[in-house]
């Protein structure tokens, strides 16, 4: 695992850009594997700033993103495909058919979770980012006695809807459930860039990258995989070494 602390945000989302855009630029029919949250949000602005300045194009570039909440379509504001278009998709040259989330209104989500896991099958992973959850989530896999390796639907965590309220008119609108890209797949990936930032991680970053290898910390999973790259803002890095 690198692990770089960056002294500002600004600092870490244009190195996080900057890895996406150096991977299609080596490799334009790359697949990236996405994020949503608030951590990917300046990220995704330096990589439209990238595109803008032609220094990158995603015309060749098929993505795919962790997670969707149940019940939510693309047209709705909550949605994390609607996120996407937002933040990134509409702002650069991807083609819409290249982009991929699970449909969290599927009637059958147990064919929709096959679908995702063949699709990602036949298109490996290149890059993925991630964001981590106060309990140590990465998607939406939640801590617990057991993890699952494909796409899946989950119950969330109270905390973890608690901590995704603050985009939703009132609690009651957050979602329960989401599709998943499980933690086998995630680490599937040739690449992983964890992206923390926040004192109120700083806790759950130690414990995820330093403390035991378990399923009460999802992120702990990470420490297995061969090629992880860390970044972090000083608050979220403070309790390390
Ligand atoms: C989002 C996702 C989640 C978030 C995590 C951190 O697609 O998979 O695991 O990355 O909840 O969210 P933020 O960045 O909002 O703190």
């Amino acid at each position: 695992m690198d692990t770089i602390i960056f002294e500002t945000q600004q600092e870490l989302d244009a190195y996080a850009a900057g890895l996406i855009a150096d991977t299609v630029n080596r490799k334009p029919n790359a697949v990236l594997g996405l994020a949503t949250g608030s951590t990917p949000i300046g990220i995704y602005d330096k990589i439209v700033e990238l595109y803008n300045q032609q220094k990158v194009s995603f015309r060749g570039v098929t993505t795919f993103n962790l997670d969707e909440y149940v019940g939510l379509s693309p047209d709705d504001e909550q949605s994390y495909a609607y996120y996407m278009n937002r933040h990134l998709f509409s702002h650069i040259d991807i083609p819409q058919d290249q982009t991929h989330l699970p449909d969290g209104t599927a009637d059958n989500l147990e064919a929709e979770c096959r679908r995702y896991d063949d699709m990602l099958a036949a298109s490996p992973v290149d890059i993925q980012l991630l964001g981590l959850g106060h309990n140590g989530h990465i998607g939406f896999n939640e801590p617990g006695t057991a993890l699952t390796g494909g796409t899946h639907a989950v119950e969330l965590k109270p905390e973890t809807r608690e901590a995704n309220a603050r985009f939703f008119a009132s609690m009651d609108d957050v979602p329960d459930k989401a599709v998943t890209m499980g933690v086998g797949s995630i680490l599937k990936a040739d690449t992983i860039v964890l992206a923390v930032r926040g004192s109120d991680k700083a806790n759950i970053v130690k414990e995820a990258l330093t403390g035991p290898i378990t399923t009460s910390v999802p992120a702990s999973l990470l420490q297995t995989h061969a090629r992880v790259i860390v970044l972090l803002d000083r608050e979220a890095g403070r309790m390390l070494k």
